[in-house]
């Protein structure tokens, strides 16, 4: 109890210390010097993995009514990103964020995604992009004979301001338990 009493109280020490230097509003407008936009396309495949004692994705909320499947499922991810379609691959990274399942009929897949994709190694070591989009509804049977587009909407690190698209096919999917690989090409525009 003191200890978390000398915590705190040194913890606001710092804070008043540190306070009146941040505790003003500030503002300025001016025009930016001019940048030069880079683009850089990534590929790499994605493995969201339900299925087994180490699932990437895992289901947290289900809505309360029956027989709807997994419609409006939300579901967490920390998901691998590898170089090659096999998850045993070279792992360069992971996506981390949520989707909504949104799809009415078992048959269809469809869901909002918001995440973000960070690199672990080589040059975007560190550096991630963010994801937020609607996977258009596709039918599961057929889904690895569509090529679907997502939206990327920001950046950190390399991609920081980042805009861009993804192209993603999907390459593997069990029907048994959820898994599935999703290859991916990325087009980002950033500075
Ligand atoms: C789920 O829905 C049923 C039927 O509408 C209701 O009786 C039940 O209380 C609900 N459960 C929760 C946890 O909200
Ligand atoms: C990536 O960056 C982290 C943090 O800077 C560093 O610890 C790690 O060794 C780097 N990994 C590779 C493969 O370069
Ligand atoms: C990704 O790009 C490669 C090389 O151009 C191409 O072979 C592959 O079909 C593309 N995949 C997707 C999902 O766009």
């Amino acid at each position: 109890m003191e200890k978390l009493i000398i915590i705190v109280a040194s913890a606001m020490t710092f804070l008043l210390a540190i306070g009146p230097a941040y505790g003003q509003y500030y503002s300025e407008t001016v025009t930016p010097p001019p940048r030069r936009e880079k683009m850089t396309r990534l590929h790499f495949f994605f493995h969201d993995i339900l299925s087994g004692k180490n699932p990437g994705a895992v289901p947290i909320a289900l809505p309360n009514i029956t027989n709807a499947g997994l419609f409006l499922t939300l579901i967490a991810m920390d998901d691998p990103l590898t170089i090659g379609p096999e998850l045993t691959s070279t792992n360069i990274g992971n996506a981390q964020g949520i989707y909504v399942w949104t799809a009415r009929d078992p048959t269809m897949f469809s869901a909002v995604f918001y995440a973000d994709f960070a690199f672990t190694s080589g040059r975007f070591n560190g550096s991630s992009f963010g994801l937020f989009s609607r996977y258009p509804e596709t039918e599961i049977a057929r889904a690895s004979e569509q090529v679907i587009e997502l939206a990327v909407v920001g950046g950190r690190g390399a991609f920081r301001m980042a805009t861009g698209y993804a192209l993603t096919r999907v390459t593997y999917a069990s029907a048994e338990n959820g898994d599935a690989s999703l290859e991916f090409n990325v087009t980002l525009y950033h500075y």
